[in-house]
């Protein structure tokens, strides 16, 4: 599994506005937006391409076009869909599927809700959206369930991570082509699961119910 923790001024910038309390939702809801759109470009360093030819004024030329299968977006509902403006803006390309998951508060086991992807993934690749990744319950989760239906590797974005989640999500896919890219590891899990320093809920932060 490869890790990248993305190590820009701006990026740690806008992530520190996003942990404040004080930011409210519509202020928290445009900086996940942008914080994707920078991640993204890390994410997709090897989304697929083909050679293609085009004429420009001048003369003949080739270049490169994203490749078909086309890339799979998938936001991990509910707060992964506050990352997918930022994603299509930088890939309008791509298909989007959907996950809906839901982490039992109590339990901290994720359980699927909802489900509408391709019924066949052979050759795609795949591209998760979760803001949190605290167990790493949820996106493990997503990645086997991605795998099963055929994926051929799968990158996940994620805003911030714990170390303890990170850790299971590489001793259980050990094998598999996945990759990570994180806008910052923090410190730890607490004893709610919640990551630490964290931004808290970030469904409830990104949709207002606090
Ligand atoms: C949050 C978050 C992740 C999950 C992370 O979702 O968006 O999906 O928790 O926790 P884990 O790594 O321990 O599994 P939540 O279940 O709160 O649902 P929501 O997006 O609807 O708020
Ligand atoms: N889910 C969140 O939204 N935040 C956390 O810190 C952990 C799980």
């Amino acid at each position: 599994m490869r890790v990248h923790v993305a190590d820009h001024p701006l990026i740690t910038h806008k992530l520190t506005v996003l942990r404040d309390e004080r930011t409210p939702s519509p202020t928290f809801r445009a900086l996940t937006s942008e914080l994707v759109t920078l991640l993204a470009y890390e994410a997709t360093r090897d989304v697929r391409v083909e050679e293609v030819t085009i004429q420009t004024p001048v003369t003949q030329t080739t270049g490169v076009a994203i490749a078909e299968p086309r890339p799979l977006i998938v936001p991990i509902l509910r707060a992964g869909l506050g990352m997918l403006d930022g994603m299509v803006t930088l890939v309008p390309s791509a298909e989007v599927g959907f996950l809906g998951m839901v982490r039992n508060e109590e339990t901290l086991e994720p359980s699927v809700y909802a489900e509408r992807l391709p019924e066949d993934l052979s050759n795609r690749q795949c591209f998760v959206l979760d803001p949190m990744l605290a167990t790493g319950g949820s996106l493990l989760s997503a990645i086997e369930y991605l795998f099963d239906r055929g994926a051929q590797d799968v990158t996940a974005i994620c805003l911030l991570a714990a170390p303890e989640g990170l850790a299971a999500i590489e001793k259980a896919v050990e094998g598999r082509d996945v990759t990570i890219v994180l806008g910052a590891l923090d410190e730890r899990l607490n004893e709610h699961g919640y990551i630490v320093p964290g931004l808290g809920d970030a469904g409830d932060r990104l949709y207002g119910t606090v």
